[in-house]
């Protein structure tokens, strides 16, 4: 994130700059660059994909909260129907005819081993029809089942991916028929056995029951919780700074101030 070339930076930190870019903007490719900044520093990319370079915009909308901006805090009770996905192509180039695979992980707080986490929600062959998933042919491996993380865990990080399903899909035996209920599972392996992929948006959300108990490692720098309080202060200084500097400049200077913080945060931490 810290690292990357100048010219893409400004339009990240400004879309960050409102924290509820997705619900707000309908610039598609703005959001792109916001949702792979949040995906970063909420530590889902690189830790449950490895990469990730989505092609659409995924909008999760829940009955009574409406839709949601990325790494929304809700409560158990908001999440407990099911959800409805809204997709929107990056632009018209973007062809979402065929079969897709909707999942939903709890990729627990940041830190956790996302080498294996619960699945919570697994369609196979749904479609996108009018710009939403649909499931009129789709096969409920595990239909959804609403968060309900233990009190005092923290704040778990609900990932819904959406995977291109080739032709060649071919689900392991023990992930063929549906009905299967909440567990564990590797979802990497799970989308390499498959030959599902690539990944063509994903979203998320953070559930948190009680108070967390829990001593906070140093990775906690990036905790969804505190992305809106650090994109905040980052923007205001590019926005500060882009007004008595050259557009190079002011990337710069977001830069060092993003950097700035997240060090200070861990230092917080530690
Ligand atoms: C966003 O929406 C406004 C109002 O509907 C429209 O004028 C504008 O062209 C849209 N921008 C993009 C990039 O789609
Ligand atoms: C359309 O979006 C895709 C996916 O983000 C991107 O790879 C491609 O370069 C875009 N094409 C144009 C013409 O912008
Ligand atoms: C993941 O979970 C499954 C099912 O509980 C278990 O069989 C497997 O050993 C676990 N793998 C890892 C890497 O923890
Ligand atoms: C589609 O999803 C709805 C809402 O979760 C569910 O009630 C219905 O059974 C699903 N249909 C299929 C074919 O999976
Ligand atoms: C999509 O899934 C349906 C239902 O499983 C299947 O009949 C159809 O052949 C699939 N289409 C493609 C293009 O894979």
């Amino acid at each position: 994130m810290i690292v990357l070339p100048v010219l893409p930076v400004l339009p990240v930190f400004f879309a960050l700059a409102i924290p509820f870019v997705s619900a707000q903007s309908n610039d598609t490719a703005v959001q792109i660059e916001a949702i792979e900044a949040h995906f970063t520093q909420a530590a889902l990319v690189p830790e449950l994909l490895t990469t990730f370079d989505p092609s659409s915009i995924l909008t999760i909308n829940f009955d009574g909260v409406g839709d949601l901006s990325p790494g929304q805090a809700l409560t158990q009770d908001q999440v407990a129907p099911t959800p409805t996905i809204k997709i929107t192509i990056a632009n018209s180039s973007v062809d979402l005819s065929g079969n897709f695979t909707l999942a939903m992980v709890d990729a627990d707080v940041v830190g956790a081993d996302e080498s294996n986490v619960t699945r919570h929600w697994l369609e196979n062959s749904v479609t996108i029809s009018n710009g939403q998933v649909s499931n009129s042919s789709a096969t409920d491996i595990t239909s959804y089942a609403g968060p309900a993380p233990a009190s005092g865990s923290g704040p778990h990080r609900y990932v819904i991916i959406l995977y291109q399903q080739p032709s060649t899909f071919n689900p392991p035996s023990d992930f063929s028929q549906p009905n299967i209920g909440v567990s564990q599972f590797d979802l990497n392996s799970y989308v390499k056995d498959s030959q599902l992929g690539p990944v063509v948006a994903a979203n998320y959300f953070t559930v948190e029951v009680g108070t967390s108990t829990m001593s906070i490692s140093a990775t906690s720098a990036v905790q969804s919780s505190t992305l809106a309080s650090v994109s905040g202060t980052t923007a205001s200084e590019t926005a500060a700074a882009s007004g008595t500097s050259s557009t190079n400049n002011a990337a710069q200077v977001s830069n060092v101030g993003f950097g700035t913080l997240l060090f200070s945060i861990v230092v917080a931490l530690t």
